[in-house]
């Protein structure tokens, strides 16, 4: 079996790729290091050659409104595009849980064109919407931060390990299609802004996080449940605390003299 992993050299694309190898499939890591981008087509019919899956897991270089309206979708277009001349007979997506209650974010407008294109094209599809990235939280800790202060809402919060998603994504790709959406989430539910404290206390990070309903996620304002997944996802296995414990040892190597 063949499967693509385009955007196989991104965060969970990489770690897609080595597991789906481990289990003996023959991988295709597509992205425009290696010659295949999916804005212009170049590479697209060559990389989908004799593939039954393909699996997308791009993301935008920009996250302006427009422009990532526009990455996710000219590139779903094309994607799709190639992989039905191609005979593809299965496409993945990763998504995120709660697009549909963001969508005053410009960014889950456009993961939600994705989601469309992707449902009205005629190949059969899984969606799977995951919910944050552990290695995300320091992101949305810098994006909220005013001087020293760190203000974020108290909203429910499910984050899972990169590993974990790509583990899940693996399972999926190697299935038949649902023509559905899959969620899939962490082990543990938090708070933002208390884990947010706690990821940078581990880190001995001096920023002081404030409490506030009203502060904003991304720009926008969250309800209490709109990050969190439904009670019928798949959940990881790694814990937070043992992922940050493991994150916070890592010593960088020393260059030699
Ligand atoms: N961050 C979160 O917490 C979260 C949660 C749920 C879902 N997601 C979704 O997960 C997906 C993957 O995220 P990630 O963090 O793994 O992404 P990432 O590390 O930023 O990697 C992005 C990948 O997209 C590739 N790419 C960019 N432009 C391309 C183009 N024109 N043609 C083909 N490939 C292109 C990059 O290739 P090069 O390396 O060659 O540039 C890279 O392989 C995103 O769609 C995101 O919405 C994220």
């Amino acid at each position: 079996m063949k499967i693509v992993v385009v955007g196989g050299t991104g965060l969970i694309g990489s770690k897609l790729v080595k597991k789906l190898r481990e289990r003996g499939q023959e991988v295709v890591a597509a992205s425009p290091t290696s010659g295949v981008n999916t804005l212009t087509g170049e590479g697209l019919a060559d990389a989908l050659k004799g593939a039954s899956t393909a699996v997308d897991v791009t993301n935008s270089p920009s996250w302006e409104d427009a422009a990532v309206l526009k990455f996710f979708e000219t590139s779903t277009r094309n994607l799709l595009d190639y992989e039905a001349a191609a005979d593809v007979q299965h496409h993945v997506a990763l998504s995120v849980v709660g697009t549909e209650r963001l969508l005053e974010s410009g960014f889950f407008r456009a993961k939600l064109a994705q989601e469309n294109l992707i449902k009205a094209s005629s190949i059969p599809y899984s969606i799977v919407r995951a919910t944050q990235f552990f290695e995300f939280v320091k992101n949305i800790a810098d994006v909220s931060t005013e001087g020293k202060k760190v203000r974020l809402p108290p909203a429910l919060f499910q984050p899972m390990a990169a590993e974990d998603v790509a583990g899940a994504i693996a399972r999926i790709a190697l299935g038949s299609p649902v023509n559905d959406t899959v969620e899939i989430g962490g082990p543990e539910q938090f708070r933002l802004d208390e884990l947010i404290r706690r990821d940078l206390a581990a880190r001995k990070d001096p920023r002081e996080v404030i409490s506030d309903a009203h502060a904003r996620y991304y720009g926008i304002e969250v309800s209490e449940r709109a990050l969190v997944p439904n009670d019928d996802a798949r959940l990881g296995e790694t814990r937070f605390e043992d992922w940050l414990r493991q994150a916070t040892q890592q010593v960088p190597h020393l260059q030699p003299a």
